[in-house]
């Protein structure tokens, strides 16, 4: 399985705290199934993102894995302002590995009136928008159409594993599980902070998904889409969004 969310490096962000937190990680991960991870450190208003120091960090990530697991550097994207017009001049700063994939996190207390436009103008400089958990925000969990809009006009959507799993609650897993059965995600990632907590395992959650929807379904969602994503390929699976 790939994952393409996970607060893996340590000591930049809220995630890991330690390399050897980060090298607890990476057994946990390992021993669920886990063959490739995109550290997504945050970019947001408590954390600044340095691309370069974080790309000299994978070949220690890499150790601290022993080779177990494969890493590519994307970012925790958060929909601001400044980092969407940094982005537009930038496109490749925050995607993931090379790819044309940008994970965007949404504010929990509100959604830029312009956010539909906003989205094009990400997607018009070549950069493919994939909303973050939308079922643990306050916003979209209280007007689920508005993800519904945002894959109708390309974007993809990343549900979180342990959501799926019930660790966010009844609420939370309630349109995780309205989302899948809607056909309408594209990916699950685990963003794991911590190796006990919120860890970066995915197979609970597709396991619940092969109950739900199918296990062909399910093994796209944690294998073949993220594994593209990560190449910069197109979604081997599309989810027909009814
Ligand atoms: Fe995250």
């Amino acid at each position: 399985m790939v994952d393409i969310h996970c607060h893996i490096l340590p000591g930049i962000d809220d995630g890991s705290k330690s390399w050897e937190m980060t090298a607890e990680m990476c057994r946990v991960a390992a021993q669920d199934g886990i063959t490739h991870i995109v550290a997504t450190p945050h970019c947001n208003d408590e954390f600044d993102y340095d691309r370069d120091r974080y790309t000299e960090m994978l070949a220690e990530l890499s150790d601290a894995a022993e080779g177990r697991v494969g890493f590519s550097l994307g970012c925790d994207f958060h929909f601001s302002y400044d980092n969407i017009q940094d982005a537009l001049t930038n496109p490749r700063r925050y995607t993931i590995g090379d790819s044309q994939y940008l994970l965007v996190e949404f504010s929990d207390y509100a959604l830029p009136p312009t956010v539909r436009q906003d989205l094009l103008s990400l997607a018009s400089c070549g950069m493919v928008p994939v909303i973050t958990h939308p079922e643990r925000n306050q916003v979209l969990l209280r007007q689920q159409d508005l993800v519904l809009g945002m894959v109708e006009q390309g974007c993809l959507v990343q549900v979180t594993a342990n959501a799926v799993t019930g660790f966010w609650g009844r609420q939370s897993k309630k349109m995780a599980e309205w989302l899948l059965q809607r056909d309408t995600v594209h990916v699950i990632a685990s963003d794991a902070h911590d190796p006990v907590r919120r860890q970066p395992v995915l197979s609970g959650a597709r396991d619940a998904v092969a109950k739900l929807v199918g296990k062909e379904i399910a093994d796209a969602l944690v294998t073949l889409n993220p594994a593209a994503i990560v190449d910069g390929q197109s979604l081997p699976y599309q989810p027909t969004f009814r």
